[in-house]
């Protein structure tokens, strides 16, 4: 069901008129193209959604404009955020708030969130079940299923199988590790050389994320990407 989303409401208040200028200044793109769509949404735009958008959190308006309005992310590297665990999307919430969590996009968008609102968005994107969001190309079935055996199996120099800590089902809360299945696959790509990145300053602690990621090849990282960007959580 496709919903027209209106800018009257959703731009009223000072702080989505800053949160509007901080989705611009993300989006704009060197020559001067604005990819920004929010403002096709202040245009009278489609967003697709399952809900009239009035049943969204006034809050959650901004984070549509690049989520989606279900927060299914897309392949250009926005995290799936729909169907998470409420305590995951709130914990990187806070975190993004607090600096601990590092992103020059979320970083300012989360510090003019309350603590209500963390609550209010991280329930109201945990309530959703978006679809995967669809990708321009289909991935490589070879690389799709090298990644498969990944993350059931493991891989080489002992990587441990990525579902031994990551729960396929987007609700088995209250797990520090969250659901991983359906995010696009340039996010995870993103999110694993973070990780590695982090492996490469120091010491990490024995069966965190960032050991892990320490060990996994390019090659590797491809692999699984593409197998989770095309598997739908349960
Ligand atoms: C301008 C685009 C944009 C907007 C607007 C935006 N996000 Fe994000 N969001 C991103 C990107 C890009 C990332 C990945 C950041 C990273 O890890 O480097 C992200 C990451 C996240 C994550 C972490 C997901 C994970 O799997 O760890 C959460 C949670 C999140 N956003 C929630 C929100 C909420 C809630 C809003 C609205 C208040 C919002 N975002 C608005 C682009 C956006
Ligand atoms: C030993 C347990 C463990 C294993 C095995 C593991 N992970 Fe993780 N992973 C975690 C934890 C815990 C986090 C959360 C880290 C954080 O928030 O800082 C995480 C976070 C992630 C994230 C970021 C999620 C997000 O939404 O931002 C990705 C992507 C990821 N893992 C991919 C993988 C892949 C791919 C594998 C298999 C190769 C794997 N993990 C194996 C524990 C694990």
């Amino acid at each position: 069901m496709l919903a027209r989303v209106r800018a009257t409401g959703m731009m009223s208040s000072p702080s989505s008129q800053r949160l509007q200028g901080l989705v611009s200044r993300a989006y704009r793109l060197p020559g001067g193209v604005l990819l920004c769509l929010l403002c096709l949404a202040a245009q009278g735009a489609t967003l697709p959604t399952t809900l009239p958008a009035a049943s969204m959190p006034e809050a959650a308006h901004v984070c549509a404009a690049c989520h989606g309005a279900l927060g299914a992310g897309n392949a250009s590297g926005v995290p799936r955020i729909g169907g998470m665990s409420a305590d995951y999307l709130a914990h990187a919430l806070s975190a993004f708030k607090a600096g601990r969590r590092r992103s020059k996009t979320m970083q300012p968008i989360a510090r003019t969130l309350s603590d209500a609102d963390i609550d209010t968005l991280a329930r109201y994107f945990a309530a959703q079940d978006p679809p995967l969001a669809p990708s321009p190309q289909p991935p490589s079935p070879d690389w799709v299923a090298a990644g498969k055996a990944l993350a059931f199996r493991g891989g080489n120099k002992s990587t441990p199988a990525c579902f031994e800590c990551h729960g396929m089902n987007a609700r088995d809360d209250d797990q520090r590790a969250p659901r991983i299945t359906g995010e696009p696959a340039i996010y995870v790509v993103n999110r694993l050389h973070a990780f590695q990145a982090r492996a490469r300053l120091g010491t990490f602690k024995p069966g965190s994320m960032t050991e892990v990621a320490s060990k996994l090849t390019d090659t590797e990282i491809r692999n699984v990407a593409a197998y989770l960007s095309v598997t739908p959580p349960d």
